[in-house]
């Protein structure tokens, strides 16, 4: 187990750049399956996720490197398995991604039932009824989901609800099934915008990606293609934060600003002062923070995976702040950590009632999923004393490249600690 030592007070200053994009790599790796060749994927950030999937392609025959930096090759040819390994799969709920391209190439996938996660139940029903839609026959047998489908065929399809993997995997099946799909209620995501980007390059007819009706007209075959990832913008949005509590001075390199619109316009209006200059955005906070009010949607939306990082910022406004979650059933594990570091926050339904104080205390603390862990090391950068970080492997480093390194080299005082006697010790 990976601990790391956070002496807070430092404010964070000069430049970093963020790394490519977690969510929109996964669905891409998952796609190469639709593909035949080799396909090279740049600014593939490097995380254990990105590890496991490269896995689960491999476990299905097929080849595929990380070679740094940031390059992940994958040959597919016509011996393509059929079964996901349940070890695998159950370590990542994305490798579900695998299920469209699967049915769609083969005509045959049996992918283990993704179990919940710490921040909610997340059941694929919805990817079900939309694989169903276009013929599959499904079953759920021993914790697998197995789908069958000679020929996949377009339909037209409603999603009860814009969820971001099933619209991905609906739209990877749909590349290779026989007419038209037109998918309605379709998830917004850019990440969804950079897979249909990719699909297009390799061949696909996909049309109003990003928008909530996205149209596949099926083809016969899709061939390998490079593609360059965006970049992540919820790291981006994670270290405009970490700038901002420490009151810092930072430019943050390799943006989409359309990708972080939401993001800026809410630290705008808590007093942070941002300015963008194409890929670029500088974060300057020398006064305090305005409590603001967050809902979090689908995109364009404030985005959920921003969610606990703003309520780590907004600990410390000079007011009291309201952020409603409305996209997963559980995402506040996080509240009862940064308490335990002094904030004032109380859980009302779907709410956390954020009363701003004036200092958080260091304190040792546990992730206990990817954002909340990211919301503990933003707090713990400015908190008074000591914040021991534990689990970074098991959960921070699945979605955030070397962060501990990008803190540092802005001037973040962080430590690995080898021991807990260490830190017992002091
Ligand atoms: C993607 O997860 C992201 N993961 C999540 O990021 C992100 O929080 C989420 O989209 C929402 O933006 C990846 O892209 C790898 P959903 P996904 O399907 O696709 C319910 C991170 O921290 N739902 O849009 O699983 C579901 O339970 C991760 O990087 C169903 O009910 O999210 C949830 O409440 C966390 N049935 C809501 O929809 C379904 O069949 C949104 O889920 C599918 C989803």
């Amino acid at each position: 187990m990976r601990r790391i030592l956070i002496v807070g007070g430092k404010r964070l200053a000069g430049e970093v750049e963020v790394s490519g994009s977690k969510n929109a790599s996964l669905p891409i790796l998952a796609a190469t399956i639709l593909t035949r060749g080799m396909s090279t994927l740049s600014s593939v950030p490097c995380l254990l996720d990105i590890l496991t999937m490269i896995r689960v392609l491999r476990a299905l025959g097929i080849r595929a490197e990380y070679s740094p930096p940031n390059t992940v090759k994958v040959w597919v040819n016509d011996h393509v398995k059929h079964i996901a390994p349940y070890e695998l799969v159950t370590k990542m709920r994305a490798s579900f991604f695998i299920m469209g391209p699967l049915l769609a190439r083969t005509g045959f996938a049996k992918v283990p039932l993704p179990g919940g996660c710490a921040i909610g139940s997340r059941p694929v029903n919805i990817h079900i009824k939309g694989l169903e839609a276009l013929g599959a026959k499904i079953e759920l047998e021993h914790g697998f989901v197995i789908a069958r489908a000679s020929k996949l065929k377009g339909d037209r399809i409603i999603l009860d609800f814009p969820s971001v993997g099933a619209t991905e995997n609906v739209m990877m099946a749909a590349t290779l099934a026989e007419g038209e799909t037109v998918i309605e209620n379709s998830a917004r995501e850019p990440e969804i915008v950079d897979l249909a980007n990719y699909l297009i390059k390799a061949g696909a007819k996909i049309s109003g990606a990003g928008t909530d009706i996205i149209k596949i007209e099926g083809v016969k075959e899709l061939n390998a293609v490079n593609h360059k990832i965006i970049p992540d913008r919820i790291e981006a949005g994670t270290l405009m934060i970490a700038a901002a509590i420490t009151r810092g001075d930072v430019v943050i390199k390799n943006i989409n600003a359309d990708h972080i619109d939401s993001i800026i316009l809410k630290l705008r209006s808590a007093g942070i002062e941002i300015s963008v200059n194409g890929n670029q955005v500088r974060v300057h906070s020398p006064d305090g923070i305005k409590p603001v009010d967050i809902i979090t949607q689908p995109f364009p939306g404030f985005p959920t995976d921003m969610q606990p990082q703003m309520v780590a910022l907004l600990a410390l406004a000079s007011g009291t702040s309201v952020v409603t979650e409305t996209v997963f059933e559980n995402r506040f594990m996080h509240v009862h950590e940064l308490k335990r570091m002094g904030a004032d926050i109380r859980l009302e339904g779907l709410s956390a009632i954020v009363n701003g104080v004036n200092k958080l205390e260091g304190a040792p603390v546990k992730s206990r999923d990817l954002r909340a862990g990211a919301a503990l090391i933003v707090a713990g950068l400015v908190a008074e004393g000591e914040t021991l970080i534990e689990d970074m492997d098991r959960f921070i480093e699945r979605g955030y490249e070397g962060i501990d390194k990008k803190l540092i080299s802005l001037g973040a005082d962080i430590r690995e600690l080898k021991n807990i006697s260490d830190y017992e010790d002091e």
